[in-house]
């Protein structure tokens, strides 16, 4: 990713959060997965060992579109001007009894880019996302003791256990547990 902007005297430009349809993802592929590849260069649990190439986080981005296409996910990216610095991704539930529910993944923002509220609105959005579809119930898990557990804490998620040995460490050092966490909507 290039440098953030600098802020001028009207400040930084402001992010802007934006449901992406097929053809944006598309069209924003090789930012998501530059955003997989530093969250995983950066020590975080997200399903994959490093060093991630590019190509292998932009051919799993890829089968993401697919699931978009099918109505299956819903994909949140972050704007500052034209740079992406965030993403999130809402999994519905397929089951018959479970179109209440959904599951969030990958919530990302880039290291260039944390702490200035990024995280916060693209889970406010997810929430709004949800609502829209009906979907009241979301659910997540993270990496015990890491950063998003206390975005997930701040926005008010309810945690409800460990699991230990849940996934090995990005740089396979050891196992490391999960947190399974949950957020009832109005
Ligand atoms: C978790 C993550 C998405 C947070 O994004 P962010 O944009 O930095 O978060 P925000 O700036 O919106 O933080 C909102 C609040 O969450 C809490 N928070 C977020 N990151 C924190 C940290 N590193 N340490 C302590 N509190 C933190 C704070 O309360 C913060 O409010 P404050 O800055 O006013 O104190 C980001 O650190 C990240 O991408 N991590 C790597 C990928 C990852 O692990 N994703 C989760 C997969 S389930």
């Amino acid at each position: 990713m290039t440098a953030l902007p600098e802020p001028t005297a009207r400040g930084r430009p402001e992010v802007v959060i934006r449901r992406l349809d097929a053809l944006s993802a598309r069209r924003h592929l090789d930012d998501l997965a530059d955003l997989l590849v530093d969250s995983v260069e950066g020590g975080a649990s997200v399903c994959f060992l490093a060093p991630l190439a590019h190509y292998e986080a932009r051919d799993w981005f890829a089968g993401v579109l697919h699931e978009m296409d099918l109505g299956r996910r819903v994909v949140l990216a972050a704007f500052l001007g034209n740079l992406v610095v965030g993403c999130a991704q809402l999994v519905l539930a397929w089951q018959a009894n479970a179109t209440h529910r959904a599951e969030v993944q990958k919530m990302l923002v880039h290291r260039s880019a944390r702490r200035m509220g990024v995280g916060a609105r693209l889970m406010r959005q997810v929430e709004v996302e949800a609502r829209a579809l009906g979907r009241t119930l979301l659910i997540l898990d993270t990496e015990t003791g890491s950063d998003a557990e206390h975005l997930y804490s701040h926005l008010g998620w309810i945690k409800v256990g460990v699991i230990p040995d849940y996934a090995m460490r990005p740089d396979g050092s050891g196992l490391r547990p999960t947190s399974l966490w949950y957020r009832q909507l109005d």
